[in-house]
């Protein structure tokens, strides 16, 4: 190595040592005579000294030195003279005094600084990844991911599962989302879609009688994108042969618990995780991925209201929609732009608007009192828990139209009071979600999972005469206001299976054409089995307290799916579209 020691490590403990260094040079100081680099490697930074005097021509290579060069440097560890230690450095004890140096390799001046951020564009430190991943910031991260990964193939590994792979070059999988496509040479007009998931092929894997699968997997959707989804990530993928609901739950509770305690500095807040069946979820907290770091709850003032002279209130009742509040705690004197402001917020939401009532001290500010009696009043504030200086935040419409917008507004409220913090982790279940949505525009039942989920059993006869009561065996893992991994219990029995299809509108020759494998697999002697696959990218994030899922991956895309390192997507040649039986529409 062209290295004895690394930067990070060198302590009170070194000083006397002779050592030989390699790294970039984060910081150049010149004074006069004598030249400080702070070098650094993946370990971290320790402080070189150029003397002019005692070596010359040393100095003139630490003079010459510029941020990024890249140096070796032998040297003696010294004790920093006293009184100028850097206690914010973990080698701030010593310092390197520099006796023989060498430019391994000289840099240009970089677009951005690597020993801090200076809220430079995003597109930009894509662009320039290699030199962004040089930031301790990130280079923590793409450690903590690896500490995480490796812990988890450790856990399973211990617990007797298997890590397969499964191909990237597959069919198209129910997920969902659009799939992205790659064109087939040797079968033209034929296509391979990129796995959405492993979900059929980690079924097909408990048919073959592995029992205990993992993969750390790769997975691609092509979606409209946000900070907690890329078009490609990673999953966790596990699934489980003779298992039951509640051994896929305690298996995953019990690995993210320890990976959170550790391998993280996050603090969990509930041990066990606490359990909330959809229906609850969506009530209390109007989503079902709700943040439990706090209460703030929608409150239900329907039954209060129904009577009232107040139109849009008692109208919303009587049409049957809802009118639910939330209490924010000490926001009374929000000025009539912030309550606009706010009303906005639910508008880009689906609301019509927002009502709202202040408690200034013993008096009600509000939007809408005045329609109401003072009894009335009394018992929104009694109901809604009220105290003098709250904002009392009221919708009314459909019922999902609320759950949506004051699921929301909780949120945004919260975010400004200060009641999320980020080394709080609040991990919880979302279970007994329905099997089904109706599909308005289609006139048919969607899967609220995908198709492969299981009727809790007891439901299994409302398949037949109620869809929409039927509950599915699926459960969230949520996490601080997102998804963090979801599964279910399969279905296994071909009967079950080709009713699922029926509702969902696909008929026997559609089934046979999309998931004939699938179907004739069951055929097989299929064991009972059940999974689950959470978002290693989300995880990760949370983990490491970033607001977004691209501060955790490498090379992640910009938000319209490009990468502006390598420049993809790009043009490819004519021949190679000919060669691939493809021929470009004009406007493309
Ligand atoms: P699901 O579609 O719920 O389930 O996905 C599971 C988890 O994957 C993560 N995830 C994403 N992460 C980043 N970017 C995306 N675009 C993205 N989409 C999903 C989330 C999510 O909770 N096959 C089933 C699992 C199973 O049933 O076992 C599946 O994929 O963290």
């Amino acid at each position: 190595m062209l290295k004895t020691h690394n930067c990070g490590e060198l302590r009170i403990e070194h000083a006397g040592q002779r050592v030989t260094l390699a790294g970039w040079v984060q910081r150049h100081r010149s004074h006069g005579g004598v030249v400080f680099i702070n070098l650094r490697d993946r370990s971290g930074i320790v402080q070189v000294t150029f003397d002019q005097e005692t070596a010359p021509e040393t100095f003139s290579v630490g003079d010459l030195a510029r941020a990024e060069w890249v140096l070796q440097v032998e040297g003696q560890v010294r004790r920093r003279p006293e009184g100028t230690e850097n206690p914010d450095m973990s080698t701030g004890q010593v310092e390197v005094v520099a006796e023989r140096a060498k430019v391994l390799n000289q840099a240009k001046t970089p677009p951005f600084y690597i020993d801090r951020e200076a809220g430079e564009a995003e597109i930009l430190r894509l662009k320039y990844r290699y030199l962004d991943l040089r930031r301790d910031r990130m280079q923590q991260n793409l450690i903590l991911r690896h500490k995480v990964v490796k812990f988890i193939r450790d856990f399973l590994a211990e617990r007797d599962f298997v890590e397969i792979e499964t191909p990237i070059l597959t069919k198209s999988t129910p997920e969902g989302a659009r799939d992205y496509l790659v064109p087939s040479r040797n079968h033209p007009g034929q296509f391979f879609a990129l796995p959405q998931s492993p979900q059929q092929l980690k079924q097909l894997l408990m048919v073959a009688g592995f029992e205990r699968y993992f993969q750390i997997a790769r997975c691609f959707r092509d979606e409209d994108l946000r900070g907690d989804r890329q078009p490609e990530f990673t999953q966790l993928d596990l699934e489980v042969s003779f298992a039951e609901r509640e051994d896929i739950l305690n298996l995953t509770e019990e690995m993210f618990t320890r990976i959170v305690e550790e391998v993280s500095d996050k603090k969990l807040l509930f041990k066990p995780f606490p359990r909330l069946t959809y229906h609850e979820a969506v009530e209390r907290f109007g989503k079902d991925n709700p943040d439990l770091r706090f209460g703030m709850e929608l409150v239900d003032i329907g039954d209060l209201v129904v009577d009232s002279d107040f139109a849009i209130f008692r109208q919303a009742v009587i049409e049957g929609g809802r009118v639910k509040g939330i209490r924010a705690e000490g926001l009374a004197n929000y000025s009539r732009k912030q309550l606009d402001e706010l009303a906005s917020f639910v508008q880009r939401h689906g609301a019509k608007g927002l009502a709202w009532l202040a408690l200034q001290g013993d008096q009600v500010r509000s939007s809408f009192a005045k329609y109401l009696s003072e009894d009335t009043v009394a018992a929104i504030v009694k109901r809604m828990a009220g105290q003098p200086g709250d904002l009392l935040l009221f919708v009314a419409d459909r019922s999902p139209i609320v759950a949506e917008a004051l699921g929301r507004l909780r949120v945004e409220l919260a975010s400004r009071l200060g009641l999320r913090d980020p080394d709080v982790l609040a991990m919880a279940w979302v279970i007994d979600f329905p099997l089904f949505g109706w599909n308005e525009e289609e006139k048919r039942w969607d899967p609220s999972h995908h198709l492969f989920t299981a009727p809790m059993a007891e439901d299994v006869p409302l398949l037949y005469s109620d869809p929409a009561a039927a509950r599915g065996q699926q459960y969230d893992l949520v996490c601080n206001d997102y998804e963090i991994g979801g599964g279910s219990i399969r279905i296994h029995q071909r009967e079950i299976q080709e009713k699922v299809f029926e509702l969902i509108g696909l008929d026997v020759e559609d089934a046979r054409q999309q998931f004939g494998h699938m179907l004739e697999a069951f055929e097989y002697g299929t064991p009972p089995h059940g999974g689950i696959a959470p978002g290693i990218d989300r995880l990760l994030m949370l983990l490491a307290g970033e607001p977004n899922i691209r501060e955790v991956i490498a090379f992640p895309k910009t938000q319209t799916a490009s990468d502006p390192m390598v420049g993809a997507p790009s043009p490819v040649t004519e021949a190679q579209l000919r060669e691939l039986h493809i021929c470009l529409l004009e406007d493309s």
